[in-house]
């Protein structure tokens, strides 16, 4: 890894350079010894070089771990930003690390947060799942309004234990994650790699760590896989998923059951249906339409068998913010101390979704008219490779629990993406994905 100097189980490495000096300082009276001493020295900044640079770095050339050589973290500088970014500025503010912060959800979340006076610092390995230009221009808008966001990924333990050795964190946001459901046929280990091993590599340090945060994460409304049961309730089965990206989600519903029951850590899943709006992901249809009506490019429009209709539960991010909010100010405290269980303590799932599914051909047909452009439509059968013919949320019980109430339809929410859309891609930058 690139900072030895900051991995604490290895404090030693450094330590050697000083010792010898400071106890055998005077008798090295001979130039001879004082030349030894310069060598060693000088030998010892080779090897500090050596192991900072990124070409010695041991990782293999894995795709799915290329976003772990990103981070250069440590010292003092970058301490002060840490800690001035999680800053609680307001009485009764709470501390959140946010995770995938450089994401849609994310930024939306913490740009919330810090506005009400909390104290945020982001956590964003800046993959190229999709375009990072916009990744950076996110970022660009958190550093605006006072949002540190550190480049590392989630996985890496040590780079989470030092966040929470400068912070005591009250609360983490996770929303890090290998999102989209078709691109784990390419790229399966990318979701293994952030859904899997990074969420208990995060959950790990949030056990240890002294006070335990509560934890808010972003599950999916995915984990309802094939059911046809509708509309989707917290307490419908969740055990026969359509892709592998909901499959990974369900695992972390049962991995956040587990740190739950064995360490008292406060754990709430949020389930998100199909969130769009302004610094939305390329990768999803509303986003990729847009771009491609404007083109005059086709757009597959997918049909379920026997001209079934496609349908998505499409909820507005500023709903989606209010509902993560909502989460955190509920989230009683974690029990657990030194890493042991202490009390029993929350563990709560809940849908946040709009609660009325809107067929694609009306998403289409709502973009045609804001575009001022028809859309060149090709309509396909519905893959059967993760997708699902529709999703609805019941949302009664974040209803009840959170005051969770989404005020923002489809054509309202699309009109403020569109404005932001050709707002963002005029003046020369390109359309991204
Ligand atoms: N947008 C939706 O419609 C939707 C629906 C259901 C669930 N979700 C979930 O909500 C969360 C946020 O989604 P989003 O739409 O903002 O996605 P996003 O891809 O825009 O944001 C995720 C961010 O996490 C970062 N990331 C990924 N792996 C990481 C790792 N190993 N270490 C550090 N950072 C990493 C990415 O760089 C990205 O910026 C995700 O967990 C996603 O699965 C989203
Ligand atoms: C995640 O990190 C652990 C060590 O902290 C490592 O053993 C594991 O290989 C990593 N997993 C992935 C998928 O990168
Ligand atoms: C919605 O969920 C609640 C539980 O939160 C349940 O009582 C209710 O019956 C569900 N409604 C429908 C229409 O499924």
């Amino acid at each position: 890894m690139s900072h030895l100097d900051d991995i604490p189980s290895t404090p030693g490495k450094f330590k050697m350079e000083k010792s010898p000096y400071i106890h055998n300082r005077l008798r090295w009276q001979s130039s001879i010894a004082k030349l030894t001493f310069w060598s060693f020295i000088f030998l010892g900044l080779i090897l500090v070089f050596f192991f900072r640079s990124p070409s010695s770095n041991p990782l293999p050339q894995d795709p799915s771990r290329r976003s772990l050589r990103t981070d250069n973290w440590g010292g003092s500088a970058w301490e002060k930003r840490v800690r001035s970014s999680a800053r609680v500025r307001s009485r009764n503010g709470i501390s959140v690390l946010v995770t995938g912060a450089a994401g849609f959800v994310g930024t939306h979340v913490s740009v919330a947060l810090k506005r009400r006076g909390d104290g945020v610092l982001g956590l964003d390995n800046f993959n190229d799942y999709y375009d990072p230009s916009l990744k950076r221009a996110r970022r660009a808008l958190l550093e605006r309004s006072g949002v540190f966001i550190v480049e590392g990924d989630i996985n890496d333990s040590a780079l989470l234990k030092k966040l929470f050795e400068v912070v005591a964190f009250t609360h983490v946001m996770h929303l890090a994650a290998q999102a989209g459901v078709r691109y784990a046929m390419e790229n399966p280990s990318s979701y293994v790699h952030s859904n899997i091993a990074g969420l208990v590599s995060l959950l790990e340090v949030c056990k240890s760590a002294n006070p335990q945060p509560a934890i808010v994460w972003a599950s999916s409304s995915s984990v309802y896989g094939l059911n046809t049961k509708v509309p989707f309730s917290e307490r419908d089965r969740t055990d026969q998923p359509a892709s592998l990206y909901a499959a990974t989600k369900k695992a972390g519903e049962e991995i956040a059951h587990t740190y739950n029951h064995i360490y008292g850590l406060s754990l709430t899943g949020l389930r998100f249906f199909t969130v769009y709006g302004p610094w939305g992901r390329p990768d999803m249809a509303y986003f990729f339409f847009t771009r491609d009506i404007l083109k005059g490019k086709s757009i597959p429009i997918f049909e379920a068998a026997n001209h079934g209709t496609v349908a998505r539960d499409f909820t507005y991010i500023d709903d989606i913010v209010k509902g993560c909010l909502a989460a955190l100010d509920t989230a009683e405290k974690s029990t657990g101390s030194g890493g042991k269980k202490k009390g029993p303590a929350q563990l709560r799932v809940y849908n946040l979704g709009n609660t009325s599914p809107v067929p694609v051909t009306q998403l289409v047909d709502i973009l045609e008219r804001l575009l001022k452009r028809k859309a060149k439509r090709n309509i396909m059968k519905l893959p059967q490779n993760g997708d699902v013919q529709f999703t609805h949320a019941n949302i009664s019980l974040a209803q009840r629990e959170l005051s969770y109430k989404p005020t923002t339809d489809l054509q309202t929410g699309l009109k403020k993406f569109v404005r932001w859309y050709l707002g963002y891609y005029s003046g020369g930058k390109k359309a991204a994905g």
